[in-house]
């Protein structure tokens, strides 16, 4: 899979995306990260991103040409299955979308910024709008880390644990079930006398009734 990320704040996006189970992943060749900074595609002499928006409103607006100059750049070379935007406008992103999303070959992620982006660039070259959540960030670079660490980690290989990713909260619709380690009594707080009995059949029902219980405690809406 490749994933090509369109920033004017590359440094954000730059450490987030080269640690631990995301750089293994690029190590192993299952994804390859490309940043691409929008001022790198403008012409004028002050490599200007934004303008003032027509209405006479607050804020600054993404202009669109440096945004389609570098979009139809990365089209010359490949075919891309998804140009995704993030703001707080889009929809709503979750598990279902992020395995579908890992399941393609290559995507763009747009980061919005300042007070959006003109939108013919929304009408005529995005063909995905996501928001992480129902709050606003200063900029769509962190929901761009956020999905595309939720997307390499479900790509086979690239957690060390194939189960693990499978038995995630959300892959069922369910939170995930408590989880311990040693030592087996900590402060005087045992762990359940099930996890250390050994019986697997016992173990396996017991994780689910608690996945179920704590998702209908904190998450009723999941089980709709
Ligand atoms: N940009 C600002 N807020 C955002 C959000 N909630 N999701 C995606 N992109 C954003």
């Amino acid at each position: 899979m490749r994933i090509d990320i369109l920033t004017v704040v590359p440094e954000l996006l730059q450490s987030p995306l080269n640690e631990s189970i995301l750089k293994r992943a690029q190590q192993k060749g299952l994804v390859e990260i490309h940043i691409h900074n929008i001022r790198d595609y403008t012409f004028d002499k002050h490599r200007q991103v934004d303008d003032y928006p027509f209405g006479g409103e607050a804020g600054m607006v993404m202009k669109p040409e440096p945004i389609f100059r570098c979009v139809e750049a990365l089209q010359a070379e490949r075919s891309y299955d998804e140009i995704i935007y993030t703001s707080p406008d889009g929809v709503r992103y979750d598990q279902h979308e992020a395995n579908r999303l890992s399941t393609l070959e290559n995507i763009v992620i747009l980061c919005g910024h300042y007070k959006g982006i003109d939108y013919r660039v929304r009408e005529h070259l995005i063909t995905r709008e996501i928001s992480i959540g129902d709050y606003v960030l200063t900029g769509g670079e962190l929901a761009a880390a956020i999905i595309a660490d939720s997307v390499i980690r479900i790509i086979p290989g690239a957690i060390g644990d194939e189960a693990s990713a499978l038995t995630d909260s959300f892959q069922d619709n369910l939170l995930a079930p408590p989880v311990y380690t040693r030592p087996a009594e900590f402060r005087g707080w045992r762990v359940p006398d099930v996890l250390l009995s050994g019986n697997f059949a016992e173990i396996d029902k017991w994780q689910e009734q608690q996945a179920l219980e704590r998702t209908e405690r904190l998450r009723p809406d999941l089980l709709k």
